[in-house]
């Protein structure tokens, strides 16, 4: 076993993304999860199916049994300090589903943190005791480090990422390009030559970070950013968009992409990673709301998401409208979490089976 040498963390750290993606591989497979960049398009669609089958076998009693058979022997640890309702609570559902014995540390302030241990000790303690972690944190650099820990000691266990500081947050991602290979599967051409217009503080917004990594993966897609002045992507975005091609474009005012765009990626602003206090208050944000009075310029092929907590960027007069994808994205992220723990713990070929022999 290798010393653990947490100064060799921030070297390996500091690596370009492409490098480091695959030391996040075991035998060549996805084996944390942390970054967008580990997702090719080929990776994104077996996820997607997996997911797809894994809710339709789930409903029924003897489907579900089978389900929870699956990874009885498995548990996981949920490691949140940061604040989250849907992606602990789907994560918790998916474990269920899966037969996943999950644990939750939520406050640290209640764990020997308090007596003064690291992080990365704190949580090489839970490899311990479990066989997964899935940890959201306000550092974005933690769980990479954690995931080069664990590359590194006896006991190595898989590292998921529930959200990274305003970096990234990569389940999300995945379940947002689930949502929209869902809803424009009888669009020909499925999701490739989208317009997708990211509105709100997507500066700091981590799921828009992750998720227009995730939309390279895809052809002819069009982005569209509506953020105010203050909140708008910073140049490694750019870069990378660029990079892989992507058209994209930036704007202050959704009204400009109403008409054009295939999806409106609504998000709140990200007042936590303010550096001065009330800064986000003297912002106006107002042209990065979506209104009644605005859904009515949008195609009726159109769908709005959002990742979720809304504020007053979205109005909930909105929910009716047919349109309206994000309570069906929120759900959508409890099967892509599943897919990807059956994935992560090899049951994927198990799943594809049960419903071949099942349901075709
Ligand atoms: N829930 C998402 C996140 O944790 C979006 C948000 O909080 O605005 O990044
Ligand atoms: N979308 C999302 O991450 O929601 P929570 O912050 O509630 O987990």
């Amino acid at each position: 076993m290798a010393d653990i040498d947490p100064y060799a963390y921030e070297n390996l750290c500091s690596l370009p993304t492409r490098e480091k993606v695959t030391l996040f591989n075991k035998n060549d497979k996805l084996f944390h999860v942390i970054f967008a960049e580990q997702f090719d398009r080929e990776l994104l669609e077996t996820l997607c199916r997996l997911a797809t089958k894994t809710r339709a076998i789930s409903k029924s009693m003897d489907g579900s049994n089978f389900l929870r058979s699956l990874l009885r022997h498995k548990s996981a640890m949920l490691y949140f300090t940061q604040p989250s309702t849907r992606t602990f609570l789907s994560f918790v559902r998916a474990c269920q589903h899966l037969g996943i014995v999950y644990a939750e540390v939520r406050d640290p302030r209640i764990s020997s943190a308090l007596k003064g241990e690291s992080d990365i000790d704190g949580i090489r303690t839970f490899s311990s005791y479990f066989d997964l972690i899935i940890m959201r944190h306000h550092e974005s650099g933690l769980a990479e480090r954690i995931a080069f820990m664990m590359n590194d000691i006896h006991r190595s266990i898989p590292v998921i990422s529930g959200g990274a500081g305003a970096d990234q947050h990569p389940t999300q991602a995945l379940l947002d390009i689930y949502t929209l290979i869902r809803s424009f599967e009888k669009r020909e051409g499925g999701i490739d030559g989208l317009h997708v217009a990211m509105v709100g503080d997507v500066k700091r917004g981590r799921t828009v970070r992750s998720l227009s990594k995730l939309l390279t993966n895809f052809n002819d897609i069009k982005i569209t950013f509506v953020s105010p002045d203050e909140f708008k992507i910073k140049d490694d975005l750019r870069h990378v968009l660029a990079a892989r091609g992507v058209e994209f474009s930036e704007t202050d005012d959704v009204a400009d992409v109403l008409e054009s765009a295939d999806a409106i990626y609504m998000t709140r602003i990200q007042d936590e990673y303010d550096e001065s206090p009330g800064e986000s208050r003297s912002v106006d944000y107002s042209k990065c709301h979506l209104t009644l009075e605005k859904v009515q310029y949008m195609k009726d092929s159109a769908i709005i998401m959002h990742p979720l907590p809304r504020r007053n960027e979205l109005d909930p007069r909105i929910d009716w409208d047919k349109r309206a994808m994000y309570w069906r994205q929120e759900r959508n992220g409890m099967w892509m979490r599943a897919a990807i723990m059956a994935y992560l713990f090899n049951v994927d070929a198990k799943i594809l089976e049960y419903y071949q022999d099942n349901y075709l």
